[in-house]
């Protein structure tokens, strides 16, 4: 393994606000040095009001793309001169890439990811095996619906606020928005449930799901990863679910970004999952 940055490196990074939480980081240099490329992946922390110059400034600097979290994934997608079908879709990227005449391409590989992480931790489960229900209508539940619908499952959306269900919902195909007062009702005959809300981040309060209506042979995925055995996925756990957790989904949508940023596939012969474990202070429940 060697790690080289010279004077003609390759370089991404990923831009959030705040970004020092990121795994991003770790995941990519990790990456980058298995695979014995000249290149360097940093994090950027530009002022919240301050991303479009930020943008503006790097389009045409020579560096490869960005990854984007929060909050700039809407203003990402705005800023792009072209965009896929996923980010379209979502109105928000994760991936922007800047070409040589400082053109920026929008991408979302999220729901890449989050697909990426139900085929490793639930092998087996087809996203038309039945209604996925989808808890969150903010970005995340967005993408959620987008990745989910993209992948052929019908979706039964449930927010707190159901009117922002509603008007995400609106915007869809095969997508029903539940009020979470018939919550038990749009569990009946799940195949999978997906947590797009931030309940639960950092320990916080969970939500409190009635698992008598989930049928045994569903799948509970959770996108927060700290922690990573969220309150909700040692509820599913206890009583028996497969589970799929929100680190699946990171490593899942940091494959292609990767792919996309330096030319190359990753190098699976490095555990980056492992190193994130560690990083956060957990083990593998597996
Ligand atoms: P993100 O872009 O990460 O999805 P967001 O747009 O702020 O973040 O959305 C947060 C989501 O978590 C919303 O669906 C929010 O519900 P509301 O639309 O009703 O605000 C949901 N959420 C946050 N805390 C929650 C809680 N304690 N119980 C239920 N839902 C919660």
């Amino acid at each position: 393994m060697t790690t080289m940055v010279s004077g003609a490196a390759m370089v991404a990074g990923v831009v959030g606000a705040p970004v020092r939480h990121s795994l991003s980081p770790l995941i990519h240099n990790t990456w980058i040095a298995a695979a014995g490329l000249d290149a360097v992946y940093t994090p950027f922390e530009p002022p919240a009001d301050g991303f479009e110059t930020f943008v503006a400034g790097l389009r045409r600097s020579g560096v490869r793309g960005l990854n984007v979290t929060l909050p700039f994934k809407e203003i990402a997608l705005r800023l792009a001169d072209t965009a896929d079908t996923a980010a379209r879709a979502a109105g928000a990227a994760n991936l922007l890439l800047f070409g040589p005449d400082g053109e920026i391409e929008a991408r979302n590989t999220d729901g890449i990811g989050l697909l990426a992480a139900f085929a490793r931790q639930a092998p087996g489960w087809r996203p038309d095996a039945g209604p996925v229900v989808v808890l969150g209508a903010g970005g995340a539940g967005k993408g959620a619906v987008v990745a989910l619908t993209m992948a052929g499952a019908e979706v039964r959306l449930v927010n707190r606020t159901h009117a922002r269900a509603l008007t995400v919902a609106d915007g869809f195909e095969g997508v029903t928005a539940c009020p979470i007062e018939d919550l038990a009702k749009a569990l009946g005959g799940a195949s999978a449930i997906v947590n797009a809300t931030s309940a639960g981040f950092g320990g916080g309060d969970s939500l409190d799901l009635p698992f008598d209506a989930v049928p045994p042979e569903a799948v509970v995925m959770d996108m927060i990863y700290k922690p990573l055995r969220t309150p909700l996925l040692q509820q599913a756990q206890a009583r028996g679910f497969r589970t799929v957790d929100g680190l699946a989904m990171l490593v899942g949508q940091a494959i292609p970004s990767f792919e996309a940023l330096f030319g190359v596939a990753p190098p699976m012969s490095v555990d980056v999952r492992a190193l994130a474990l560690k990083t956060l202070g957990e083990t593998e429940r597996r």
